[in-house]
């Protein structure tokens, strides 16, 4: 194959996926949500994360934990990126955890993590908002993937917002219409109202928004060092181009001799 068939195929490739992409997005029973940390340049928004940690503490909290979140990390770069003094602060205030060694309860300090959950049934959430995708198929991968994530994000809110009102009991157990859930019939009550949390930044606090605002604070404990990862995978990717090219230079000149003489 000569470059140019190869690049011809390469640049078809690409395009396919592309379309692939877009048409998830109009395809989809469930609206994208644009999140600032989707696609290669992207990045947490900081002051969406602290949102999101009050609406977790404030509603979340009663039921589901993060057990294997370090409060200290709330104080990262890249993160929530609060000063540490209100990490230590938030930490005494709202959780309390059992020491060993004091054989009691004391509250948290900032090196404890997330306390467990505690209600039935309510599964942890440290790790939630990367073991649900919401593109699944052929949307939830290659260039699609790339620009909008997997959709785990999504999945969180669209759960957050797709209750229909109705209810069942089912062996004692109420169940509530969801038609995001797998099933249709999730266990949790909806746990968000419009205006349930009261921002001090005066940001909208619409169902939707606490709904996005929490579920980026579930991306951040699910994968915390991302940013970092996108980083460097962008300076493997630039480093790639630049070796590429210098190779392909250095290819012509070394047998730039030889073409020559066989063209003469
Ligand atoms: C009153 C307790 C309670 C509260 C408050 C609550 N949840 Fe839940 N949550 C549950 C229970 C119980 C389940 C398990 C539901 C099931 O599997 O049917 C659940 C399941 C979930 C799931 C998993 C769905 C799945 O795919 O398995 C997510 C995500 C979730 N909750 C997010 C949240 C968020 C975010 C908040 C805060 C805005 C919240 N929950 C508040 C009780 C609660």
């Amino acid at each position: 194959m000569t470059i140019k068939t190869l690049t011809i195929s390469a640049v078809t490739a690409l395009a396919l996926t592309a379309t692939g992409a877009l048409a998830a997005v109009a395809e989809g029973p469930k609206e994208d949500v644009d999140f600032s940390f989707e696609g290669p340049f992207g990045a947490f928004d900081e002051f969406q994360l602290q949102r999101g940690l009050q609406v977790y503490t404030e509603v979340c909290a009663a039921c589901h934990g993060l057990q294997y979140v370090p409060i200290r990390t709330l104080a990262d770069e890249g993160g929530p990126h609060l000063p540490e003094d209100q990490v230590r602060a938030y930490a005494a205030q709202n959780f309390e955890v059992f020491d060993a060694e004091l054989d009691d309860f004391r509250p948290a300090k900032q090196t404890d993590n997330f306390p467990a959950n505690t209600a039935v049934g309510a599964p942890d959430l440290s790790l939630m908002a990367k073991a649900r995708a919401g593109f699944h198929g052929p949307y939830g991968t290659g260039l699609s993937q790339l620009f909008n994530g997997m959709g785990g994000a999504e999945y969180i809110t669209w759960i957050l917002t797709s209750y229909t009102g109705e209810e069942k009991t089912e062996a004692g157990v109420t169940l509530y219409e969801n038609t995001a859930f797998p099933g249709g019939w999730i266990s949790m009550a909806p746990p968000l109202d419009d205006g349930l949390v009261d921002y001090a930044d005066g940001h909208s606090n619409d169902q939707q928004a606490l709904a996005e605002d929490v579920s980026a604070f579930l991306m951040w404990t699910a994968e915390p060092k991302m940013m970092a990862r996108k980083q460097a995978g962008l300076t493997g990717v630039l480093f790639l181009v630049l070796l590429s090219v210098l190779l392909y230079l250095t290819n012509k000149r070394i047998w730039k001799p030889v073409k020559n003489r066989t063209k003469a």
